[in-house]
């Protein structure tokens, strides 16, 4: 008899066997001090904080918290590197301590890989073949130019402007952490760096780089701490530059709090892209972009696509195949190389997350998410989409930073420039069509920092990054990037 064959069946077939990456190889320190001034020294007040992996909410380290007279001891030790070493040494020889930390990060790159997805959730397919290799990428890139200013600026002297305090969050920890720390290197600057209290292995794991490059002491120092520690750096009146990237909240205050002091500061804040679908696209690949520009890092990305406009011609199709793919997406182990959504970084932007799915519904959304089943222990969230949405909705106004999409429909080209302008953010915006006339006109209509055609989400560091309105100011990456580290001359 023949076996009747029900789509169940496909299922089991392609459902793929565990395969997780070892950890066999990783050291984590089991308590982080301080790296101030080439040393890891313990705090003054011996106060320290647990990390923890967002997947199993295991302990992972602790970690040593900043207090305002640790921020005080890594701003002097900044400073007199940089009055006595680098800004002074020849840019050549600067240009070689940031090519080793290139290299030496390379060939680690596993390890930094294995840590950042233990310590953030993050699938490692994603911090080993996005984040760490953009990582020494970006620091082989700005090595490049430390002795080649004067090609950058022709005609101008480029000098460094003192110390920068560089804060950084938690969505691609190491990542950020090179996009502050190698222009800033690269132009004869001094650092002290925070990384977010949820996530600061790999940056204490950067600092056992630094040492084995023999980088000065004092060039740079990495503590940890919270918004506290946060605070007191951005106050520190020895302090020439504020490099923030975080919360719109947080960067206002930064703002305010910088104001008449006569430092420098770049903000890199939240998003709230849109990502638009013409009706003459190539929706397979289209659809492709809607998943990576939401879904990727579990959304927790300030540049995702995060409202999704569809042509109202083809909004059936793309939806019903965008569903589809939803289910195929494979949530659950972030150590697991299958693996395509991990876990959601710490209970508060999970709770954050669920609370505007909520806001939704009581709003008139409807929802729909992917039928995987999540893990016990940890913080998950399923992938997620709302129809029946309109530009008031909460959702579609304000950033939720987790795999949440909001659709909205359109008919004409100019009603979506205007609808995907109506936001008080922006940073990055995504069109798919087949018309390059088209890619044109959006894109140079969008008020947005980024604008990618035909794809999403691609980083490369000779390309400048950064917003516009409540998305931010000043940019990273590229050429301009070098900017806010310089005075002209
Ligand atoms: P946050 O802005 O509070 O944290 C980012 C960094 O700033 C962390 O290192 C934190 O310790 C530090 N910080 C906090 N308060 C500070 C202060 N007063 N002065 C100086 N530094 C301070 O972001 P949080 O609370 O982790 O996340 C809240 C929301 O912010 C997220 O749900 C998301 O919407 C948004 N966000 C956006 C990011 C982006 O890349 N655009 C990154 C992280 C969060
Ligand atoms: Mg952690």
């Amino acid at each position: 008899m023949n076996k009747k064959i029900n789509k169940s069946d496909f299922k089991t077939d392609w459902s793929y066997s565990p395969a997780p990456e070892s950890t066999d190889h990783i050291k984590i320190v089991k308590k982080n001090d301080l790296f101030i001034n080439g040393k890891f020294m313990p705090p003054e007040k011996g106060k320290y904080f647990k990390t923890i992996n967002p997947a199993n909410e295991q302990k992972l380290a602790d970690v040593a918290e900043a207090d305002k007279s640790d921020v005080d001891k890594a701003v002097k030790a900044a400073r007199k590197a940089y009055d006595k070493v680098w800004s002074k040494m020849d840019p050549s020889e600067r240009g070689k301590y940031i090519y080793r930390i290139a290299r030496l990060i390379q060939e680690r790159a596993r390890e930094f890989s294995v840590i950042e997805t233990m310590d953030g959730g993050k699938p490692i397919r994603e911090s080993r073949d996005i984040d760490i290799p953009l990582v020494s990428a970006h620091f082989f890139y700005y090595a490049g130019w430390a002795d080649k200013l004067s090609y950058a600026f022709p005609g101008k002297q480029a000098k460094p402007i003192g110390v920068a305090g560089q804060i950084i969050p938690w969505n691609f920890p190491l990542l950020m952490a090179a996009w502050k720390l190698a222009p800033a290197l690269a132009t004869g600057n001094t650092v002290v760096l925070k990384p977010a209290e949820t996530t600061p292995l790999t940056a204490m794991k950067l600092a056992e780089i630094i040492q084995e490059a023999d980088l000065p002491p004092g060039v740079v120092n990495i503590i940890n701490g919270d918004g506290k520690t946060g605070r007191a750096i951005v106050e520190h009146e020895d302090i020439n530059k504020i490099a923030f990237t975080g919360s719109t909240d947080v960067g206002k205050m930064i703002m305010k709090s910088v104001a008449g002091t006569g430092k420098k500061y770049t903000l890199e804040l939240g998003g709230k892209a849109a990502n638009i679908i013409f009706e003459d696209a190539a929706i397979d690949q289209a659809v492709e972009g809607i998943i990576d520009g939401i879904f990727f890092n579990q959304g927790h990305v300030c540049c995702a696509g995060s409202r999704l406009f569809v042509q109202e011609s083809v909004a059936d199709t793309v939806i019903s195949k965008l569903k589809d793919r939803m289910e195929s997406l494979i949530v659950g182990d972030p150590l697991d190389k299958n693996t395509d959504i991990g876990a959601i970084n710490s209970k508060m932007q999970l709770e954050k997350i669920k609370m505007y799915v909520d806001i939704g519904q009581k709003e008139g959304g409807s929802v729909h998410q992917s039928s995987c089943g999540l893990p016990e222990k940890g913080y998950w969230h399923a992938p997620t989409l709302f129809t029946d949405v309109s530009q008031s909705h909460r959702i579609v106004q304000e950033e939720i930073f987790g795999p949440v999409l909001a659709i909205q429909t359109f008919r004409t080209v100019d009603e979506v420039i205007a609808k995907a302008n109506n936001t008080p953010f922006g940073l990055s915006g995504g069109v798919w069509t087949d018309k390059g006339s088209k890619i044109f006109q959006v894109s140079k209509s969008i008020r947005a920092g980024v604008l990618w055609a035909n794809t999403f989400n691609k980083f490369d560091p000779t390309s400048p990054f950064g917003g516009y309105k409540e998305s931010g100011m000043g940019r990273e990456g590229g050429l301009e990037g070098l900017m806010p580290y310089v005075n002209l001359v």
